[in-house]
């Protein structure tokens, strides 16, 4: 569904000097994947998400989706980011709402999307609450609803747990998953945690900075449904432990720490 082939992306500053964000990255993403990409700060995640996105040019290379080259913002994406960035002053149902706004689609029967939408992330009764009476992972789950309420083919997450401490972390998982699984897309998913990437994904894709490439992809061999104890298997331990040595060339257990600079 997805189609990378020798994609580069450089970024230019005013002084004149440049910086190499992805250098020949070539990947493919089938329909109804769920693809990770992990890797230290400043490996390229995120402009990788912005280039499937259309929200940024390729420098070289070449993106398809379904087929056909992607040269601007496309209705069938998705995107959560880290902060949930709800509208203070609009309640739940039209912050799900927000993006139907936006492409001046039709409501129509959107209010009831939405409600069911809010439902099967768990937050049946909040529909008219406004954002700050929620909790982070409240509000998070509200952000996922708003990238799913135009029913996107793609759904691109950027480090969408990042924020939430560890417990709200591993129920938003697992509550992906069951999205997922009811409700089928291609995911690609960007996180520092090499657990949550080995626990979700059906591949991981591990990258290296400067400048940012795949360094290795690891096929993820666990049955689903995925459920947390899985992680004490062998099969978990052994992918881990693969993307660990990639990353550090030891078995460091954190990304974001110091060895990540
Ligand atoms: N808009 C931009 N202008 C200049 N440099 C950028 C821009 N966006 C990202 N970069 C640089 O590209 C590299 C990759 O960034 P990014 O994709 O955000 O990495 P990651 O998400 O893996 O931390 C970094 O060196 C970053 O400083
Ligand atoms: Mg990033």
């Amino acid at each position: 569904m997805i189609r990378v082939e020798g994609l580069s992306k450089v970024f230019h500053s005013r002084d004149g000097g440049s910086v190499v964000a992805l250098h020949d990255v070539s990947l493919e993403v089938a329909r109804n994947e769920f693809v990770s990409l992990v890797g230290p700060s400043g490996c390229g995640k995120s402009t990788m998400l912005r280039l499937v996105a259309g929200l940024v040019g390729a420098t070289r290379g070449v993106l398809e989706i379904d087929g056909t080259a992607v040269t601007e913002p496309r209705r069938d994406i998705g995107i959560v980011f880290q902060s949930p960035t709800l509208l203070p002053w609009a309640d739940i149902t039209d912050n799900v709402l927000f993006p139907l706004r936006l492409m001046r689609e039709k409501a129509g029967d959107a209010r009831a999307r939405a409600h069911a939408l809010l439902e099967l992330v768990g937050l049946k009764g909040f529909e008219s609450r406004y954002p700050r009476e929620l909790s982070g992972g409240m509000q998070q789950r509200a952000a996922i609803c708003r990238a799913l309420i135009h029913d996107p083919g793609i759904l691109l997450m950027d480090e969408p747990f990042g924020a939430l401490d560890a417990l709200t972390r591993e129920v938003m998982s697992m509550e992906l998953l069951r999205i997922w699984t009811e409700n089928p897309k291609t995911i690609v998913f960007v996180t520092h945690s090499i657990t949550e990437a080995v626990l979700l994904s059906d591949r991981v894709i591990v990258m290296s900075p400067r400048p940012g490439r795949i360094a290795e992809v690891v096929e993820v061999p666990i049955e689903r449904p995925r459920t947390l104890d899985m992680e004490g298997s062998r099969e978990f331990q052994e992918c881990t432990r693969r993307i660990r040595r990639r990353i550090f060339g030891a078995d460091e257990t954190d990304l974001s720490g110091p060895a990540a600079a």
